[in-house]
């Protein structure tokens, strides 16, 4: 961490102000001027060893079927070239599926989608392996692939069991109730986009090790995996991110490969292997969010108050189970959004598809599933002529309610944020603005839309709820920091730091955060699930209180006071006897450590609460929600599709703040991912199944002119559980907000159908998608 240091500062000065940059400041994030800078170091800026040798794939040209004679001969002999595998070199494990099996490191002989690597070149040079790969001679015989969610489910394809979650008679529920409605809707996935593509770099050392440095939200599942391919015990492996650029969910698991396959080569030829994707190849053979398919009944009285629903879900997951299972299911929990549904069935299906494996994306199947439950919220709206935001607050959970998945509400002011949302951005007197817009203006017509979010906080796989950490305070009084976190850009280097700022309560530029490292803190889970504060900070927090009660027990028997008499501020230990001593924290902890106190603690936490039957789809799988709430406003030029989003105003729920910049950030930075994946960003393959969306240029993701007016706000109050200083996890619930994109734009075709017709707008609501919509609406109108 760069801060310029305070250390040398005079302890006399800095004994009259508060300690810099505690919990709850709006500080910068630690490496903010590097990134712009350029002095931020990634993987590939870090300088080359000698003898340092690159990597590239070699890739099917088809999409599904067998190889049947591969000859590499002239790639061999291609200049610069000094190694050639195929998955028979692999010396350990050949599957890295990080769940379930199912992810061979290079083709097995079998070809499940196009662009699959069937072999790997070490060269001289980047470009050498790249003109290398390309003199490969396959023969194939060829079948015929599943390239979409319908052809999978007509064929029974699937890569994982259909899972069913279920609350109450449905069927009766649904004849009982005074009005049914219909429904289906088809979202598209979207590309991860980070700006640092794939990348790993691995250094043979002594006895047969490895140094991997590697740009993953999960250093030690690379760890695990480099370990198991190249048949060494996981000891042998060491793991260190030091940043990444983005990550987004798509280095969670599909950053393993590239280092796996770097660790092959590095222990062949004992030299160090540097293996990087360039955006082609990244956009081309690493999985993007899920595809899904959602198809519903509805039942609802004449108010609009919900019934019962009965829901099948179906998500494109590519050719293996990668992280599928728990993915769907997260769509699963998420499709009632905020609303009490009496009875409700969901049924999820993992299909099967000759594609590249989908994997994690901010909210992880959670978006998918909303998307699907806001879009019946609208479609019941207009059902019953009704102001869809005064539908969705009447169906509000209260509490007591239960999920369709056994959790009960406990905590929930989503109707106070909501209306308090509306008022701040004066929904209703904007509604009428509106209906008088669209009454003056033939061709452009206005939408709004209000629409809440609510996220359950906690990975559903139970034993991923753990973190760990590592505090050392050296004898001049600066601390160094280590925790099992990973650094992506979401600030989790810094919120942590300022726990540990606050907990001793010094200047937080005394704290060093290094590069998470698995020989430092072994065992961690994937930076993921937006839990990387609550669980880090816990874990950081307990090793400071460990220390810290060190400290205290030698302080108090060295200056013979009580406990209560002794306190951490403003860089200082101050006892209080019958006359007040300020002891600079410095010398106190180099008078600790001539009095022979350990200053150094590993610290550890578990999420509490939480439990989970998956067979009988119940129990508590979230330790809490995050909630908000976002409102949006559209104009759409009917005789072309074309729209502009013209305002957002979003009233987000991160608890106590433990940074109210970053977590600003985060808010704006979903908002705006989120409103890509439901506009403009398409992802295409043609009719052989090969990714035609596959560069910048082809692939269109939000830029600042198409970011709307926007307006952040912070719904400031505790967390009701025991997280870290009352705060709640940030970093994906915020893309859920674009929903309201999506809605207003539904609500915007609407209105030339006098808000009679539901829109079909399947995402991304690209202008040809809205200009059929809004075409829909004219004919099926009146
Ligand atoms: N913010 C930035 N700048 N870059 C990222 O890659 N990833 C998101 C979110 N915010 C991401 C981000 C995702 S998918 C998750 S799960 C969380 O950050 C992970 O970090 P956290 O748990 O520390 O919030
Ligand atoms: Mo985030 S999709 O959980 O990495």
């Amino acid at each position: 961490m760069s801060y310029q240091s305070s250390l040398l500062a005079p302890y006399s000065e800095r004994r009259q102000r508060p300690a810099k940059g505690r919990s709850g400041q709006s500080l910068a994030h630690d490496s903010a001027h590097k990134h712009v800078s350029g002095e931020a170091v990634y993987v590939d800026d870090m300088p080359e060893l000698a003898r340092t040798l690159h990597v590239a794939v070699g890739k099917s040209s088809i999409t599904c079927g067998q190889i049947t004679q591969l000859d590499l001969t002239a790639v061999r002999s291609a200049e610069g070239v000094i190694d050639v595998i195929t998955l028979d070199d692999v010396p350990g494990e050949k599957d890295i599926g990080p769940v379930f099996k199912g992810d061979p490191l290079l083709a097995d002989g079998r070809i499940e989608f196009h662009g699959q690597p069937i072999f790997a070149v070490a060269a001289e040079s980047f470009e050498q392996a790249k003109r290398a790969v390309a003199l490969a001679k396959v023969d194939y015989q060829t079948d015929t692939p599943i390239l979409t969610i319908a052809a999978a489910l007509q064929q029974n394809a699937f890569v994982r069991p259909a899972h069913v979650m279920q609350k109450g008679d449905v069927e009766a529920a649904l004849q009982q109730a005074p009005k049914m409605l219909t429904g289906e809707l088809y979202n598209k996935g979207q590309e991860h986009f980070y700006l640092e593509g794939q990348v790993s770099y691995v250094v043979p050392t002594e006895d047969g090790g490895m140094k991997v440095y590697t740009s993953s939200q999960h250093p030690t599942e690379v760890q695990k995996l480099v370990a198991e391919v190249l048949d060494v015990p996981i000891n042998y492996v060491q793991t260190e991110v030091r940043r990444m650029g983005g990550g987004f969910g798509g280095k969670e698991t599909q950053a393993a490969q590239w280092a796996c396959l770097a660790a092959v080569f590095a222990k062949r030829l004992k030299r160090p292997i540097k293996m990087r994707l360039d955006r082609q190849d990244d956009m081309q053979l690493t999985g993007k969010r899920h595809d899904f398919y959602g198809r519903y009944r509805v039942g609802f009285d004449a108010q609009g108050k919900l019934c019962a629903a009965d829901i099948e879900l179906a998500g494109k997951c590519g050719y293996s189970p990668d992280l599928s299972d728990a993915i769907v299911d997260r769509a699963m929990f998420h499709i009632d959004n905020a609303y009490h549904y009496p009875a409700m069935r969901v049924l999820g299906q993992r299909c099967k598809t000759n594609t590249v494996s989908n994997t994690a994306f901010r909210g992880f199947g959670g978006p998918q599933g909303m998307l699907i439950g806001e879009g019946i919220l609208d479609d019941v709206a207009r059902a019953v002529g009704r102001d869809p935001l005064d539908v969705r607050l009447e169906n509000l959970y209260q509490l007591g309610d239960s999920t369709h998945y056994g959790q009960e509400i406990e905590d929930f002011p989503m109707a106070e944020l909501m209306t308090n949302l509306a008022s701040q951005c004066e929904y209703y007197s904007r509604r009428r603005a509106i209906a008088d817009f669209n009454q003056q203006h033939r061709f452009k017509k206005r939408g709004l839309a209000l629409t809440p979010v609510k996220f359950g906080i906690s990975f559903t796989i139970q034993f991923l709820n753990q973190a760990g950490a590592l505090v050392h305070i050296y004898t001049d009084g600066s601390i160094h920091l280590n925790h099992g976190g990973t650094e992506m850009g979401q600030g989790l280097f810094t919120k942590v730091a300022q726990v540990v700022a606050n907990e001793f309560d010094v200047d937080i530029d005394t704290i060093q955060v290094s590069a998470t490292a698995t020989d430092k803190v072994p065992n961690t889970s994937p930076t993921a699930a937006s839990s990387g504060t609550d669980l880090n900070a816990k874990a950081a927090q307990n090793a400071c209180l460990t220390i810290k009660s060190r400290l205290l027990d030698f302080a108090q028997q060295h200056y013979g006071v009580s406990r209560e008499a002794l306190r951490f501020c403003n860089n200082h230990l101050v006892v209080s006897a019958e006359q007040e001593t300020w002891v600079t924290f410095a010398d106190f902890i180099q008078l600790a450590y001539q009095n022979r106190v350990s200053l150094s603690s590993t610290g550890y936490y578990s999420t509490p609460k939480i439990h989970y039957n998956r067979d009988q789809a119940n129990g508590r799988p979230f330790f809490y929600y995050a909630l908000g709430a976002s409102c949006s406003e559209v104009e759409v030029d009917t005789l072309t599709g074309e729209y502009k989003v013209l305002r957002t105003d979003i009233l987000h729920d991160v608890g106590r703040s433990l940074n109210p910049a970053i977590d600003i950030g985060q808010i704006e930075g979903g908002f705006v991912q989120g409103m890509g994946w439901l506009t403009s960003e398409e992802l295409s393959w043609d009719e052989q199944g090969r990714l035609a969306s596959n560069a910048a240029a082809n692939y269109k993701i939000p830029t600042s002119i198409d970011v709307p007016a926007m307006s952040v706000t912070l719904w400031d109050k505790a967390n009701s559980e025991e997280t870290i200083y009352r705060s709640k996890a940030v970093g994906e619930p915020p893309l859920m907000h674009g929903i309201s994109v999506w809605c207003a734009l539904r609500d915007a075709a609407a209105s030339v159908a006098n808000y009679r017709v539901n829109p079909p707008l399947n995402t991304p609501a690209t202008p040809e998608q809205v200009l059929n919509a809004v075409q829909y609406c004219q004919e099926h109108g009146a």
